[in-house]
């Protein structure tokens, strides 16, 4: 069985101690660390940006999985490509159609970063076929983006199967929102093999005990 990719969620981490944070998850055995980009109108919270993806880049070699709940990301993955993100994952909610996701998806890849095409709860896996195969990862939310800390949606993980069987071998499929020790289980046994963890991890009071839980 291929490894599964652990990617905290930074959104839970104290933002006043941010580099040994991410240090201690690195040290907790978590492979990269996710990063919550909101813009106050994709979703109706705001976080942080690209100066922080800046600092982090210089700060760690963790994989930096910026996930962009932002509208017009075309507009983004130039600043955010250069800050030192190794993964854009943007919202197929927030482009016009297939065809303006697929073009996001080759301005990633202009800037040779790994492309990610994610899916709100609503949103069926059928919706995003004709880019399958263009794309290296899939985050379905299992949470209404927005906010860390909700439960976990059950109807949503459903979806992961249906991505599998059209996916290429080596798709990542990711899943974001309410994981913990229990769902990740129910998440990895059908099929995911990247997990973002958020409030689970970093509100455990042992990260190395937290992270390897969830395997
Ligand atoms: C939600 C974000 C998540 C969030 C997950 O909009 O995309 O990455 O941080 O938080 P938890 O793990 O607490 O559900
Ligand atoms: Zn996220």
């Amino acid at each position: 069985m291929k490894e599964i990719i652990i990617s905290p969620s930074i959104l839970s981490a104290d933002f006043a101690e941010l580099g040994r944070e991410v240090d201690a998850v690195k040290k907790a055995g978590a492979k990269g660390v996710h990063i919550d980009v909101m813009d106050g109108h994709f979703v109706p919270n705001i976080t942080i940006g690209v100066p922080v993806v800046k600092s982090l880049r210089k700060a760690t070699d963790l994989i930096l999985d910026t996930h962009l709940m932002i509208e017009n990301p075309e507009k983004y993955i130039k600043p955010f490509a250069q800050a030192g993100s190794d993964i854009l994952t943007f919202h197929f909610e927030a482009c016009k159609n297939i065809s303006h996701a697929a073009e996001v998806i080759s301005l990633i890849k202009s800037f040779g970063k790994k492309a990610g095409i994610s899916i709100k709860p609503a949103t069926s896996a059928e919706e995003i076929f004709p880019v399958l195969d263009k794309v290296d990862l899939v985050l379905v939310m299992t949470v209404e983006p927005g906010f860390g800390g909700q439960e976990f949606m059950h109807d949503c993980a459903m979806k992961i199967p249906v991505i599998k069987e059209h996916a290429q071998e080596n798709l990542i499929i990711q899943v974001d929102g309410g994981i913990n020790n229990l769902t990740s289980k129910i998440c990895t046994s059908l099929g995911a093999n990247s997990l973002v963890a958020g409030s689970y991890i970093f509100g455990h009071n042992d990260y190395s005990k937290a992270v390897q839980s969830l395997y």
